[in-house]
């Protein structure tokens, strides 16, 4: 029986909210995070009307940074610093799954942001020497997540300079009907994983889709 804490930093937006619904769906204790608490209460009541049964709770981002187990960070890339700058003391020790993607949409294309530590992922752990950080989730669609019955077929590109933290996130996010999870080994990869979800979104709008990635010959 799995009673650890899965605290969503940004749990209100599409990404979060897909994240919370498949954990919900396993049963887990989640907790959606907020700067603002009646947002999150909104989206705990969004998600229970899906899943009545959800063990959900919502709480503003700096609470679930301290009573969470495992957590999702799951903002815009602008906005991870400062989270992050703010509520390292309450994420020491802790295991914190980065699934942003730092990209901008220009000029009616998306590219990938220049991140000086090399990657969103790269510069959590830089900010936060005491925490495990995976990367993880980058190339997986909000509305793949948050279509709850139905299947999202993929493989998941998992990378952390912390093998038992990365165990932990396989484990889990291969537990998500039917993602695959893959070692990308260590954390300086999420680079390659986060820029490479730019060409994944710049393929959805030539064809109109929600593309993801299959990694052959493991
Ligand atoms: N959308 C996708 O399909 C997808 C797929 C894979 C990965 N991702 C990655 O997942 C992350 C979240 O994506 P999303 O589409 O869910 O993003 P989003 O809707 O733009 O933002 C998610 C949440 O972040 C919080 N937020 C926004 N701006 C903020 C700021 N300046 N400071 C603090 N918090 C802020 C907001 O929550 P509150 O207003 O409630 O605080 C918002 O609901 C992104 O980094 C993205 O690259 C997204």
């Amino acid at each position: 029986m799995d009673n650890r804490i899965y605290g969503i930093i940004g749990g209100t937006g599409p990404e979060g909210k897909g994240i919370a619904l498949r954990l919900s769906r396993m049963g887990l204790n989640v907790t959606i995070g907020s700067r603002d608490k009646n947002k999150a209460k909104s989206t705990v009541e969004e998600i229970s009307k899906i899943l009545p049964d959800a063990k959900l709770n919502y709480d503003v981002n700096s609470l679930i940074c301290k009573n969470s187990d495992i957590l999702f960070l799951a903002t815009p890339y602008v906005a991870q610093k400062s989270i992050l700058q703010t509520n390292a003391n309450q994420l020491t020790d802790k295991i914190l799954i980065n699934v942003v993607a730092p990209i901008e949409f220009k000029n009616g294309k998306f590219r990938a942001v220049y991140v000086p530590e090399g990657s969103a992922a790269n510069q959590t752990q830089t900010l936060l020497p005491h925490t495990k950080v995976v990367s993880a989730l980058q190339t997986i669609s909000a509305k793949h997540l948050m279509e709850i019955n139905k299947e999202v077929k993929s493989d998941v590109i998992v990378c952390s300079d912390f093998e038992d933290a990365k165990i932990i996130a396989m484990d889990l996010i291969s537990k998500i009907p039917t993602l695959t999870t893959i070692d990308g080994g260590d954390l300086e990869n999420s680079v390659y994983v986060e820029n490479f979800t730019a060409l994944l979104l710049n393929i959805n709008k030539r064809y109109k889709v929600h593309s993801s990635i299959k990694i052959l010959g493991v």
